[in-house]
């Protein structure tokens, strides 16, 4: 799976996170099967899960599971997903009725063989390593993409489908990556007879063809012919799906790209302050997909795109953070009558960041670490006060060989000025606890 790239209340007070190794846990050195608190299982949605060497996942984000802001009404996830429903609703229907199904309340603990095995995604994949995920246990995580209900939901015998719903990544840190998301995914089968039925003399047609050769454009098992109308009709959907968010003034462009369940894949990237922003992956489905779901017979493509990306294309919206905000001033710019009426996001002010750097010396073996570990301490520890952090210098000690690392972390509250006394405070914790979980040697 190519995984490109992706706390609490803005609106609460700064609290001084009293530090402890409990809050979080790296990604895997420093576990036990219990945690600090003595627990032998994670909670999550008032299930226990056996916590194993695998665990990983913290507090701050636990507190997350649950929340599902694209259920909450009127919160601008919502009003995109609505939005995206809506279109789906009223263009594709089947005697009446509305071809694709939604399901936006599907758990996001799954199984570890939904998140990737059912999706083709090799053992060994780098996908699938502690650092980029939140694992329960061995068996159990918290989704990384919306993709893991797939092969379900088309074992279930829908031809058509988007899931909507929160997804966990352990990922770096900045204005446009956050450790929760949310993913719409879409999916959509079609019989020889559905494909082709537009095509004139198409009797002939055939989905599939024997001791077919896998070319970059296409699958071993599928004929050109039904691959090129499926890349058409999935290019076609998405370029109206954006057109209608959007208005017809958007710039899109689709880039190859590689997922183990889909091909030929691609990416779409939406202009945005005059960068090219990735917002959905997509491509025709691994036909060893479907067989497996009961729905050889059948073609399929699918798409996964990102809310808070379109979100934030879509109104401004400066920092991905803001989503979590229970800040009035933010939400009510969302309470809109009909869900078509254009909201006109005005900002809220944004108040000075603060600069604080930390340096250290990496253990003398430096694989062992992980910079996804350090970016998660950082969030534990600093919150959603964290804007970003980046790495500013690494050097390698001429005669001991060590290698030293400096980052530079923003500090910035979304509704107050914050004092250089409080971020001071905060960066504090964080120097101590990288010295006690990730075994460097600060040179503070
Ligand atoms: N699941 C992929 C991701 O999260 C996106 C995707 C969905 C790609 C469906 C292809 C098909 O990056």
């Amino acid at each position: 799976m190519r995984l490109p790239n992706r706390p609490l209340s803005l609106l609460r007070p700064l609290q001084t996170h009293l530090y402890c190794v409990a809050a979080f846990q790296t990604s895997g050195r420093l576990l036990s099967t219990t945690d600090p608190a003595g627990q032998a299982t994670v909670e999550v949605l008032g299930h226990a899960y056996q916590r194993d060497d695998f665990t990983n996942v913290t507090p701050k984000i636990l507190a997350k599971v649950g929340r599902n802001l694209h259920n909450q009404s009127h919160h601008p996830l919502w009003l995109i997903k609505e939005r995206i429903k809506s279109h789906f609703y009223s263009l594709y229907t089947c005697r009446g009725n509305p071809l694709f199904s939604v399901h936006d309340n599907l758990s996001p603990v799954v199984t570890v063989e939904q998140n990737f095995d059912s999706l083709l995604i090799p053992p060994d994949h780098p996908s699938r390593k502690q650092g980029d995920n939140y694992y329960l246990n061995r068996e159990t995580m918290l989704r990384a993409h919306t993709s893991a209900h797939q092969r379900e939901l088309v074992r279930s015998g829908l031809d058509a489908f988007l899931v909507a719903g929160d997804v966990y990544r352990r990922d770096e840190i900045d204005t446009s990556h956050y450790p929760v998301f949310h993913q719409m995914e879409g999916v959509r089968l079609f019989s020889n007879h559905q494909l082709f039925q537009k095509v004139e003399n198409s009797e002939d047609l055939s989905l599939f063809e024997a001791g077919g050769r896998r070319t970059p454009h296409k699958q071993e098992t599928h004929s050109l012919e039904a691959v090129k109308l499926l890349e058409f009709d999935l290019k076609h959907t998405l370029t109206r799906l954006v057109t209608h968010l959007f208005g017809a003034a958007v710039d899109v462009r689709w880039v190859d790209c590689h997922f183990p369940f889909t091909h030929p894949s691609f990416e779409m990237e939406v202009r945005f302050q005059g960068d090219w922003m990735e917002v959905l992956g997509c491509g025709v489905m691994e036909q060893q997909l479907l067989n497996a779901a009961g729905a050889g017979n059948k073609v399929g493509w699918a798409f996964g795109l990102g809310l808070e990306r379109l979100a934030m294309v879509l109104y401004n919206i400066p920092d991905i953070r803001l989503f979590w905000s229970q800040d009035e001033r933010f939400l009510k710019q969302f309470q809109v009558q009909d869900i078509q009426l254009p909201v006109s996001f005005q900002p809220l002010s944004k108040y000075p960041p603060l600069h604080n750097d930390i340096s250290f010396w990496l253990p003398t073996n430096s694989q062992k670490f992980i910079e996804n570990d350090f970016y998660e301490l950082v969030r534990s520890i600093g919150g959603d006060l964290v804007e970003k952090v980046s790495l500013v210098d690494k050097f390698q000690h001429p005669r001991t060989g060590r290698w030293s690392r400096c980052y530079r972390i923003s500090y910035r509250h979304m509704e107050r000025t914050l004092t250089q006394q409080e971020a001071r405070l905060v960066h504090q914790q964080i120097e101590h606890a990288a010295e006690a979980a990730l075994g460097v040697q600060g040179r503070y």
